[in-house]
């Protein structure tokens, strides 16, 4: 079995690159199908998740290649008139955001056939907000044999208030409406950051929407929309990952390409921890020279602190001076985390959806699982500042969100290798 292998110890230092956000760049893709023709996308990370939805793209009929025009990292996706519109069960349960191409598909094509993704590590994920919003523009919706069946004439606008800002119903509510007849308001609408880039995206394409970046999205509907070219938000989550990985190891890490304005928390209870954070034009930097002081974590929708930081967060705090409180909100199950990273000595404590961590100065490397991609993330930072090799299994995992790790964390002067385990079976 592949494993990453790290050996503890190093200070991070030095510049790391970050390029378009996996939950921006998958939805941005499902969203090329509202038109029909050419839409290229740039800013792409060479990420697992990325080529599937490549595979799902042609499945539905689309031409997806590389683009020859001098985008750097870019895709084209050549939409046919008339787009086939089912989605298999084989690619959808590998990734998450393959659920977004519910909206697009619906609306476009009148019928949308997706497999329900299942069930993941990090929690249930239920998809009732989106069915919900769905049906509110008239979409007749069943669920059998294990997939979403949704049909529709044209949908038409509606008023939708949404119980919970969920990032995914948002997209697949305003991905229908952008091409449904009249006014659709979403109420209580998700604003992350890679909302704002779709919104961005489908208005470059012809779409009209209101209240961008703000929880009530006003959109009215357009007979048709044309392809477009687009370059996706930076990836905030890797980003930050890089924050909390310098402040661990006490190093000194320049992430370029970066947006600091959408890490404000995070930046900021880093400033207050003792790490010293300057802001560029084009990304920030983190230098942290002595043990980080520990803070508590609240995780909610943006812009409040991400829960695809939280495994992060923790493995920072492991090693902080102090004790933190983590209240997780979004998803039960991302303590899972917690079993792992205890393995390496963190005394780190769960209680339903809080947990305790007791920071010590340093972990203890030892063989633990990845359970998904920002788990695996936080046990390879946990590797950095244990004694001894950490090996992590279940690698795909991270390849899922983070572009060939080890490479970039040896350009900060890391030990990880990729290797064959010598502790894992086969
Ligand atoms: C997206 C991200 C994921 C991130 C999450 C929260 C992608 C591919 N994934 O996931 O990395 O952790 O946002 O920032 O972009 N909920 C319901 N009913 C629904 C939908 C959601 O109850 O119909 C609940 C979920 O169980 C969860 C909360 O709402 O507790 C937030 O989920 P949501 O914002 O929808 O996350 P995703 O879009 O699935």
């Amino acid at each position: 079995m592949q494993v990453l292998q790290v050996t503890g110890g190093a200070r991070l230092s030095g510049e790391v690159r970050v390029v378009g956000a996996k939950n921006s760049v998958l939805k941005l893709m499902a969203a090329a199908l509202l038109a029909p023709g050419e839409t290229t996308i740039g800013n792409l990370p060479a990420i697992s998740d990325v080529s599937i939805m490549h595979e799902l793209l042609a499945r539905l009929g689309c031409t997806v290649g590389e683009n020859t025009d001098g985008m750097i990292d870019s895709v084209r996706i050549d939409v046919p008139d008339h787009p086939l519109s089912e989605a298999p069960y084989e690619l959808v349960r590998r990734i998450r955001g393959s659920i977004n191409l519910l909206g697009p598909l619906l609306t476009r094509t009148g019928r949308a056939r997706v497999a329900l993704p299942g069930g993941d590590a990090i929690g249930s994920r239920p998809l009732d907000l989106h069915f919900a919003g769905l049906e509110r523009m008239g979409a007749e919706i069943t669920t059998s044999h294990g997939y979403i069946v949704a049909e529709a004439g044209r949908l038409t606008g509606a008023q939708i208030w949404l119980d919970f800002p969920s990032v995914g119903a948002t997209e697949n509510i305003l991905t229908a409406a952008v091409l449904a007849k009249g006014t659709t308001v979403i109420d209580n609408a998700a604003r992350e950051p890679e909302i704002v880039d779709l919104c961005r995206m489908l208005v470059s394409m012809g779409a009209q929407i209101g209240g961008v970046g703000s929880s009530t999205l006003e959109i009215e509907g357009v007979e048709s929309l044309r392809p477009t070219r687009h370059v996706a938000v930076a990836d905030r989550i890797v980003a930050g990952t890089w924050a909390f990985a310098a402040a661990a190891t006490r190093g000194e890490v320049r992430v370029r390409g970066a947006e600091a304005g959408h890490l404000e928390l995070v930046l900021d209870k880093l400033d207050r921890a003792g790490a010293r954070i300057s802001v560029h034009d084009d990304g920030f930097a983190v230098r942290c020279d002595e043990q980080p002081r520990s803070f508590d974590v609240v995780t909610l929708p943006y812009p409040g602190l991400p829960t695809d930081l939280q495994p992060a967060a923790i493995a920072m705090l492991a090693v902080a001076d102090g004790t933190a409180m983590i209240t997780e909100n979004l998803f039960e199950a991302r303590f899972m985390f917690c079993d792992e990273i205890a393995r390496m000595g963190a005394d780190v404590r769960t209680d339903g959806h809080h947990a305790v961590v007791r920071g010590k100065p340093r972990l203890s490397g030892a063989p633990v699982r990845a359970t998904d991609i920002r788990a695996g993330v936080g046990l390879v930072i946990a590797g950095l500042v244990a004694e001894g090799v950490t090996e992590v299994a279940e690698v795909h995992h991270i390849d899922r969100g983070y572009v060939r790790l080890e490479e970039q964390l040896r350009g900060l002067g890391a030990r990880a290798v990729r290797t064959e385990s010598a502790v894992f079976g086969p």
